[in-house]
């Protein structure tokens, strides 16, 4: 079996990686692991009272499609991303992924995922845990305000009530969690390309990126 590809795509909450990560893998027809969306059904699945067997067993199930303005989220092809993409699940996974049970529960699952197909894997610690030997690493990065401003019109074209204020607050609070965690914090690995979308737009971001890909994987 020939070495799969494998880029990573971390940073904090609403930096864009989701939509730069399903753009790249439509563009290089890679295979896609969201791991926020991981740690969202596993705090899905906790809320539904499951153990942890019960809770890993469920997320074993998942399969992401990436399309071309969002990537679809299903469990045993039910239809799940609206059920874990609000702030109320945001919150609980953010909590429960500070927890070794956790992670550790959902180390192989991630692992996993490149075993059929190269991959793009975004999340907090794809590039310094999960995929320490990937091939790029990118730490996608935008300043609170912009993020905020981001989800804001995510969470508006999902049909979902929001406000701002409250929504700086939340990415504060949860970058403050993520970054300060003992466990897999969200830091960027030391051979990662650290990139601040505050300035700049998806379309921006994605060029860029895909000169940084053409240049490592010569195509
Ligand atoms: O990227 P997101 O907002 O969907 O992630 C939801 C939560 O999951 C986030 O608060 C932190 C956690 N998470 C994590 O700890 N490690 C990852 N690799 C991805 C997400």
């Amino acid at each position: 079996m020939s070495k799969r590809q494998i880029i990573t795509i971390d940073g904090p909450s609403a930096a864009g990686k989701g939509s730069l990560a399903r753009q790249l893998a439509l563009f290089l027809n890679f295979s896609i692991l969201d791991s926020g969306a991981l740690y969202r059904s596993y705090a899905f699945f906790y809320n539904k009272d499951l153990c942890q067997d019960e809770i890993k067993n469920e997320i074993k199930d998942l399969i992401f499609i990436p399309e071309e303005d969002d990537t679809k989220i299903l469990h045993k092809n039910i239809d799940i991303t609206g059920s874990i993409r609000n702030e109320k699940i945001a919150k609980v996974a953010s909590e429960l992924s500070a927890l070794s049970e956790t992670r550790k529960s959902l180390i192989d699952i991630q692992r996993n995922f490149m075993l059929n197909k190269n991959l793009i894997a975004d999340g907090r610690d794809m590039g310094t845990v999960v995929f320490p030997e990937a091939d790029l690493k990118i730490f996608l990065d935008a300043s609170p305000e912009i993020r905020a401003k981001r989800r804001y019109l995510e969470l508006q074209n999902r049909d979902q009530e929001v406000n701002m204020r409250d929504l700086i607050e939340d990415i504060e609070a949860r970058d403050l969690l993520d970054k300060t965690r003992a466990l897999s914090p969200l830091v960027p690995a030391d051979d990662s390309i650290i990139v601040d979308s505050s300035s700049m737009s998806l379309d921006e971001v994605l060029s860029f990126t895909k000169k940084l890909i053409k240049k490592e994987f010569n195509i």
